[in-house]
């Protein structure tokens, strides 16, 4: 290997280093074969790469999310460093272990389950048809900004009972938290992040006190109803896991329409399978989540003595579990980077595991299966803008794109 560039490490990891970040693929693959329990000393974690070790690490209950059990050191203190000037620290379930994890999170499933993103789906699909019909008539048009963006935020602010006038203060807020797992951003983006989160709280501690006099039968009325062994959530675990299902939902979902129809676009023959058989539409899906996962990589902390890959891992270090280089892992997919949508083994980890996995998943793949395939029945000629360049995002962890621009042939 010495004739090649060095590792990258540090940094260059998180997607910050422009090259790395369009095109992480080649040091993951490299890191994969060359040191799969990679010991990243400038972020102060082990940067996993393999598939079992990545499913191993997410899915062991017994590993902690909770950055105040970090070494002082490591990765996960440095986010709450960053998080310092926005005020006390107060988790949500992603950052919680049991017996808080277990409690919260089962009161929010009472509200938040597939069941109620099942309810929903009409409602996704007359949202998805109402943005499409406002493109008609266009020469050209970007689906980000104009499709895959507004989407996810009219759903979920639909589903909490926001009321449409808040609709377009609530995008700026969601946008400006994104950057709370930003431990590289800028001091103004600390400070409109500062903003959003005050202006999320009260606007939340008022819907759930109105909520308190008159229930409705939207989300928030039912996380106020939740109940389990004579137990409730607080004001303030509600408010915290509004925000949490805004920030955790929104670029999310709206990266995985983006690159899925970015994949398509740019691989004519899977589009033409999609269009003959609609049955396929739920497998390309689980395929775009697996080669190109708008969350790139997730996390756990060692509280004991623990071994990976062959490797120690001390109590209190960090372990960053690349969800992204697990997807491409030749030993558990053949001809990884090939976007197959019949592919015959499509597991993932783009929604982490265990204790932890992804809440949303029932509602972001109702909304991808329902948006993909509708924006192509709409526009059947819809190609790729020669003239635009493809730019990705410049949010670590999150993968996606700035603009996709597209026009009619
Ligand atoms: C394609 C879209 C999405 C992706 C790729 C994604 C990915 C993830 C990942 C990687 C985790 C951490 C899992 C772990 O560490 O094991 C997570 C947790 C979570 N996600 Fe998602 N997510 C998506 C959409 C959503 C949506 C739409 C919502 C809600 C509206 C949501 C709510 C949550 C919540 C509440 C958690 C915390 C679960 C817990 O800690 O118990 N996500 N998601």
């Amino acid at each position: 290997m010495s004739d090649k560039q060095p590792m990258p490490t540090g940094l260059q990891l998180t997607a910050l280093d422009p090259v790395f970040r369009e095109d992480p693929r080649e040091y993951l693959d490299r890191l994969r074969i060359e040191d799969p329990v990679h010991r990243d000393a400038e972020l102060g974690r082990l940067f996993l790469t393999r598939f079992e070790d990545v499913r191993a690490v997410v899915s062991n209950r017994s590993l902690s999310v909770d950055p105040r059990k970090a070494q002082p050191d490591s990765y996960f203190r440095r986010i709450l460093a960053a998080n310092e000037p926005l005020g006390a620290f107060e988790p949500s379930m992603l950052q919680l272990d049991d017996p808080d994890h277990k409690r919260i999170r089962g009161l929010v499933s009472q509200a938040f389950n597939q069941r109620a993103v099942d309810t929903f789906r009409p409602r996704i699909r007359a949202i998805t048809n109402e943005l499409l019909d406002a493109l008609t008539g266009r020469d050209s048009f970007d689906v980000i900004a104009e499709y895959a963006a507004p989407l996810p935020i009219i759903v979920i602010a639909e589903m909490l009972g926001v009321e449409a006038r808040d609709l377009a203060q609530f995008k700026r807020w969601s946008d400006a938290r994104s950057q709370i797992f930003n431990v590289a951003r800028m001091p103004e983006q600390t400070a409109e992040l500062a903003v959003a989160r005050q202006g999320h709280d009260d606007y939340f501690a008022r819907a759930i006190d109105e909520r308190r006099v008159r229930r409705g039968t939207d989300l928030i009325s039912a996380l106020v109803s939740a109940e389990e062994a004579e137990d409730r959530l607080t004001q303030r675990e509600i408010v915290i896991t509004c925000d949490l299902l805004l920030i955790a939902g929104n670029l999310t979902t709206t990266d995985l329409i983006g690159n899925g129809v970015l994949a398509l676009l740019k691989h004519p023959d899977q589009l033409a399978k999609l269009r003959a058989d609609p049955e396929l539409v739920p497998n390309a899906v689980e395929e775009i989540l697996r080669c190109d996962p708008p969350v790139v990589q997730t996390g756990r902390l060692a509280l004991e003595p623990f071994e990976i890959g062959g490797i120690e891992v001390k109590a209190g270090e960090a372990m960053t579990a690349s969800v992204l280089a697990a997807g491409h892992d030749p030993a558990r997919h053949s001809d990884p980077h090939r976007f197959d949508i019949e592919r015959a083994d499509m597991s993932h980890l783009a929604f982490g595991g265990g204790a932890h996995f992804c809440l949303g998943a029932p509602l972001a793949r109702a909304e991808a299966q329902i948006a993909i395939p509708l924006l192509f029945e709409r526009f059947p000629s819809l190609r790729l803008d020669p003239q635009s360049a493809i730019e990705h995002k410049r949010v670590p962890i999150f993968n996606g794109l700035t603009a996709l621009w597209v026009h009619f042939a």
